[in-house]
């Protein structure tokens, strides 16, 4: 018999701050509107210094692992392109946090906000040959654009951690899926910058133009129809992007296809509205955010579009397990999100500087304003300090 392979659980963190894109747009000179519906975003988490990619990645891991799942993680795949080190794995960090053996392999992948999906489709493979292995797989980014800048409306941040097994509880995935690169400058982030450089228009042609190639291919390789799925989720940097890209594709559906198939995406964008854009964990938050809040039957099919600028694509495809809602929880990320506290524009521009500088010089942080169970408390001697209250 063969075995299944794919996502076995999810969980998501997200720091206890977040903007609000009415009061952003004010503070900008521009229609709420603009943000609200041209954009497709109402909340942008705001990550606090004493937040990076391997706490917030450490917040979300925490809630969904086991202390058996821990002794039977083989690898950690920490997808990002926020890394805290030109060298040394976050993966590395991360697994000392959470306390891992040391007999796991613990590597990060850098391909912009792909990473996560090169390592979800890398653990897949890896489970199909070791059946009795557990991977964790991250995608954790803060996605920062800077100041005053088109971008800013479309910033954000957080985590999502997958455990990828045998038999998995929530999707498991089809072992086919279809994949696309190409050397395009439409966003970049050159070493020793923390905000990256874009080019957002072109990024959001190429990010169709992909769409359109991946799924094209996806089904000259499987000969399915969009008749063959219950719903899409997508990578989501804003949520008009998504929106975009689905309209591609309608045409191809029933009208009552095209109902269910909307119905679908609406589900699949409403955590990500609140949350902004994650870059790695962004098409994951958008697969939570639809099992959350869609109206899905086991079984369902769902396909998936990933993008990293730079530029790759993927479109691969799951089943929905019978007992999906198990793998995740959902009470936690909903209140995750409801007990964040909006920070006025002033606030969230002190924050947005105070984010951990490049110089490597010695700094405390003040930790006591964080609630998260991991945090970082500073740096010495170019090393930082991650910490953890139980
Ligand atoms: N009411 C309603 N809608 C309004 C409006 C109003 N008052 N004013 C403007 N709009 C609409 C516009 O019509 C437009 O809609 P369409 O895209 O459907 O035409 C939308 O709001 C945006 O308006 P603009 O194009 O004028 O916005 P902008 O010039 O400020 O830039 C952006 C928007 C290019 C997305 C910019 O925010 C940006 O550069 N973002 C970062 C790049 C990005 O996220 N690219 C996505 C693909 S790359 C990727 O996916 C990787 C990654 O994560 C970065």
């Amino acid at each position: 018999m063969t075995v299944t392979v794919g996502i076995d659980q999810m969980g998501f963190y997200t720091p206890h701050l977040y903007l609000d894109m009415t009061a952003l747009a004010q503070a900008r000179g521009d229609d709420p509107a603009k943000y609200h519906v041209g954009i497709g975003q109402d909340k942008q988490a705001v990550i606090p210094p004493t937040q990076d990619v391997v706490t917030m990645a450490a917040n979300a891991a925490a809630q969904i692992l086991t202390p058996a799942d821990q002794k039977t993680i083989k690898m950690v795949l920490f997808g990002t392109e926020s890394g805290v080190d030109n060298s040394k794995a976050t993966a590395v960090y991360l697994a000392h946090l959470l306390d891992l053996p040391a007999d796991t392999r613990a590597i990060e992948i850098k391909q912009a906000c792909y990473g996560a999906t090169a390592g979800l489709q890398f653990a897949a493979d890896y489970v199909r040959s070791h059946p009795t292995a557990k991977v964790l797989v991250i995608g954790a980014d803060i996605a920062r654009y800077g100041l005053r800048t088109a971008g800013e409306v479309t910033q954000g941040g957080g985590a999502v951690a997958m455990l990828v097994t045998a038999n998995p509880r929530i999707l498991a995935l089809d072992p086919v899926s279809s994949y696309h690169t190409a050397d395009v400058m439409d966003f970049w982030r050159p070493l020793g910058r923390s905000e990256a450089l874009v080019d957002g228009k072109y990024s959001t042609n190429v990010y169709l133009d992909f769409f359109r190639t991946v799924w094209t291919d996806y089904q000259a390789q499987t000969h399915r129809t969009i008749a063959d799925f219950a719903a899409f989720a997508f990578h989501i940097p804003f949520t008009k992007m998504g929106r975009k890209a689905l309209r591609q594709i309608l045409p191809e559906a029933t009208p009552d296809q095209q109902t269910a198939l909307t119905a679908a995406f609406e589900a699949s964008q409403l955590d990500n509205r609140n949350v902004g854009n994650l870059y790695t964990g962004s098409l994951y938050l958008s697969l939570l955010s639809l099992l959350r809040h869609g109206n899905l039957q086991p079984g369902d099919r769902i396909g998936c579009y990933s993008y990293g600028s730079g530029a790759e694509g993927e479109f691969y495809s799951g089943r929905l397990q019978p007992d999906y809602r198990a793998g995740f929880n959902d009470a936690a990320v909903t209140a995750l999100l409801a007990k964040r506290r909006a920070v006025s524009v002033a606030e969230y521009e002190e924050l947005f500087q105070q984010q951990l500088d490049l110089t490597g010089t010695d700094v405390q942080l003040p930790v006591g304003t964080d609630p998260a169970p991991y945090y970082l408390a500073g740096r010495q001697h170019q090393q930082r300090q991650y910490r953890h209250r139980s």
